[in-house]
């Protein structure tokens, strides 16, 4: 009978601390929704000690998602399963997962302890984590460059302190497959009490081998896989969630495993990642990159019509990818356009569909055909994560070849107090970024900011992500528009109203 495994899902966790992937607490709460449809066992809400908004944000997700197990990622200290437990208390299946790093040079340069007092800090965490939570995940940071004796009696001795789940995780990518599930096998054949935890593995990607390893891991006999929507992570990234369910689905003639995730949820859920992180999905990326079911050359598209499987390993509908898709336009109806939505992977329920009709039909106006991708930005637009402490008003900008740029524009503030500013600068979009922060009255820097087409075309829209920092934080912004200048405003002011909700929470808003 084939062996049920599971899968961790840390997209909220390992992948939004990488660079340019952090979401605010709607986003991921909506996150943590598609998650939950998608049929992860477990998701990794955040690391609640960072800061307050990770902690409330863990709390929201704790208190959303009922389907699954929520956890929270606490270094092996009192203080942080205090604030970890705080945050978590109140999921319906809770997990502490506590962790701290036992390979020889973590633990004399970075953690300035010797393996003893490493092994001591590991079982007091985990009993203190115990007097919490039933379920307490242990993980030993840079496992794959650990000494394997050391590691199983670090495992052996947080078992007997009540760990449920152990984690190997290779921290740095490092490890090669067959060598990575030799040390799996080695771990399970040498941890006194492993018969009663479940062995989970954690690959990051860095030689491009986490999808790898952590497969050559469940041959071994590990039982969870983690990993995150689209791979985002740390570095090069985790081992990517679409990938593995797809290859266990795709070679269940080697891969004789049984899971929870529903792969027609993984389109979407790929989708709504790179929505709210703005992280776009590289074209050639396996199961969900644009080119993934495209077949460019002749020969291959004559095979495919001749018949499927000469190129073509798995359907798009197997990951959510409808078949045959009618092109809206301008003459589409409501229900044509709702249907859309659904197939889209969006939970009509929750959103004002007449809005976005509307909005639907005045950029179909603009444009012969709305594209799937034109949709997603029309419901990522209309999507307020955050209250909107600032919306536009209007505005001007007067550019040109050899005048600075001047930019007048007015914004609406929740309050009631509207606030007109005009500023020059260094072309159009500088201006009236300059002029936003003149009404914002904050210093703030701008991070990044990135301008992009949403579909091909001359009548494409523009999309706009801007990241923000103020008081040592970032915060992202999207906009779009059929206008750049319009797309680029709407990404400052969305950003800056993620900073003013934060800051409002913490007592310093405006
Ligand atoms: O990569 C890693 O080692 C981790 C642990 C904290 C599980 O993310
Ligand atoms: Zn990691």
């Amino acid at each position: 009978m084939a062996r049920r495994i599971y899968f961790f899902d840390t997209t909220l966790r390992d992948g939004e601390q990488a660079p340019r992937c952090s979401m605010n607490l709607g986003e991921k709460v909506e996150v943590a929704r598609q998650l939950e449809r998608l049929g992860v066992d477990v998701m990794e809400a955040g690391f609640s000690a960072a800061s307050p908004g990770d902690a409330a944000a863990v709390k929201a997700v704790a208190q959303a998602v009922r389907g699954c197990t929520v956890a929270t990622l606490c270094r092996a200290v009192k203080s942080d399963i205090d604030i970890g437990w705080e945050s978590l208390s109140q999921a319906a299946s809770p997990r502490i997962h506590t962790f701290i790093a036992t390979s020889p040079v973590h633990m004399e340069y970075k953690l300035k302890m010797k393996p003893g007092d490493v092994l001591e800090r590991a079982i007091s965490s985990v009993a203190y984590a115990k007097k919490y939570c039933q379920d307490v995940e242990f993980s030993a940071e840079d496992a794959s460059r650990s000494d394997p004796d050391f590691l199983c009696k670090v495992f052996g001795a947080v078992i007997k302190a009540g760990a449920t789940v152990l984690n190997i995780p290779d921290t740095v990518g490092y490890s090669l497959p067959e060598e990575f599930g030799r040390l799996v096998a080695y771990v399970k054949a040498h941890t006194p009490g492993i018969e009663k935890a479940i062995l989970a593995v954690h690959c990051h990607n860095d030689l491009g081998l986490a999808v790898a390893n952590s497969l050559s891991a469940l041959l071994a006999g590990a039982d969870q896989l983690e990993c995150t929507v689209n791979g985002l992570g740390e570095r090069a990234g985790n081992a990517s969630l679409e990938e593995l369910a797809m290859a266990l689905k795709t070679r269940r003639d080697l891969l004789d495993f049984e899971c929870g995730i529903q792969t027609s949820q993984i389109y979407a859920a790929s989708r709504l990642v790179s929505q709210v992180t703005g992280v776009k999905v590289q074209p050639n990326k396996a199961v969900v990159g644009e080119n993934a079911f495209a077949h460019e050359a002749g020969i291959h598209q004559h095979g495919v019509m001749a018949k499927r499987e000469t190129y073509e390993i798995m359907t798009p509908e197997s990951i959510g990818i409808p078949k045959n898709r009618m092109v809206l336009g301008k003459h589409s109806g409501r229900h044509a356009f709702e249907d859309r939505l659904k197939d889209l992977g969006f939970e009509t329920q929750g959103l004002d569909v007449d809005g976005l009709f509307a909005s639907f039909k005045a950029l179909a106006d603009k444009k012969k055909t709305v594209s799937d991708r034109d949709i997603e930005a029309i419901v990522t637009g209309a999507r307020k994560s955050v209250p909107e402490t600032y919306s536009l008003d209007r505005w001007v900008v007067n550019s040109g070849s050899s005048l600075s740029s001047t930019c007048t524009i007015r914004l609406r503030h929740a309050g009631g107090d509207d606030k007109e500013e005009v500023s020059v600068g260094d072309g159009p979009i500088d201006a009236a970024f300059k002029a936003i922060d003149r009404i914002v009255g904050r210093d703030l820097d701008l991070e990044s900011f990135e301008l992009d087409a949403v579909t091909g075309g001359e009548d494409a829209q523009g999309e706009a992500m801007v990241k923000v920092s103020y008081d040592g934080k970032d915060w992202n912004g999207r906009g779009v528009s059929t206008d750049v200048i319009e797309a680029s405003i709407l990404a400052y002011i969305a950003a800056i109203n993620s900073m003013e909700w934060e800051l409002s929470a913490a007592g310093e808003g405006r």
